[in-house]
């Protein structure tokens, strides 16, 4: 092959945005040479690589535009650890078929006992199996819905939270909430509700709802809302950052 040619295909691959292939068509076509490749085994495998890179930077990108706080999955999870985790549980939540159904999943559970990092674990599946998500805290959500409703924006914002596929809201009940934000946090869930799967984390017991969102009636409404198709994982256990903390002291000791 002259080198003139080896120049065309480079530059046609990157006018098709072929990047797996721009950046490895040298190695591919030395190996298909030195191993006497069928053409038609080549192309396949040139093709199926070049479809896994841009699956795998179309779900890295989405990762990073759905604002985890920090990338956890499953395998970083020590279940050992909590062993009043009910694994059952979690692995028919890993089968994703609560957001087929459109069902919310609350993890209820004292600190650091890995809420945040199993719904950020179930939040990574979901993107890896092509379902829009997003992340983010409850007080930021009602601070930007706030935000929306001083500027006359409430709709466009309730919208964007609306139509994702999976919405991941963290720390339910951490931060105090105003009767305005409880107004427009009930908006949000009822427009969720039935349509699309909501994943809460939460340290408060649901009967302590009413006091994160000021008046009875409207945190039963958003109660109802939420645990009407549900799936709540209570985790009873100790904080594996005091556990972390504690190894970290050991070691310092000895
Ligand atoms: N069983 C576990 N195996 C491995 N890492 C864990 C486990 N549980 C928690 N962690 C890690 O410990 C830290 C605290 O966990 P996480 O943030 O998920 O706790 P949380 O339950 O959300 O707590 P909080 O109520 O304070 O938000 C994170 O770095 C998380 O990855
Ligand atoms: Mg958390």
């Amino acid at each position: 092959m002259t080198e003139n040619v080896m120049v065309r295909i480079k530059q046609n691959l990157s006018i098709l945005g072929l990047r797996n292939t721009y950046e490895n068509i040298d190695e591919y076509l030395g190996n298909a040479i030195n191993n006497k490749v069928p053409l038609t085994e080549f192309l396949d495998l040139l093709f199926e690589r070049e479809a896994k890179a841009k699956i795998n930077r179309s779900v890295e990108n989405q990762i990073k535009m759905a604002g985890f706080p920090a990338r956890k999955t499953f395998e970083l999870y020590n279940f050992d650890f909590q062993t009043n985790l009910d694994t059952d549980m979690i692995d028919d939540l890993r089968t994703l078929r609560f957001i087929g159904n459109n069902e919310n999943v609350i993890f209820l559970g004292t600190p650091g006992v890995g809420k945040t990092h199993l719904a950020i674990a179930l939040g990574i599946s979901a993107i890896e199996h092509k379902y829009s998500t997003y992340f983010i805290s409850c007080h930021q959500l009602i601070q930007n819905l706030l935000k929306a409703n001083h500027e006359n924006r409430l709709d466009e914002r309730l919208k964007q939270y609306a139509k994702y596929k999976v919405l991941i809201i963290d720390e339910i009940g951490y931060l105090p909430t105003s009767l305005e934000g409880a107004n427009l946090f009930f908006q949000l869930i009822a427009r969720r509700y039935e349509k699309h799967s909501t994943i809460f984390t939460t340290n408060k017991n649901f009967g302590e709802w009413q006091d994160i969102f000021q008046d009875n009636t409207i945190s039963t409404a958003i109660l109802d809302r939420i645990l009407h198709h549900s799936k709540v994982v209570k985790i009873v256990g100790e904080s594996y950052r005091l556990k972390e903390r504690g190894e970290l002291l050991t070691r310092k000791k000895q």
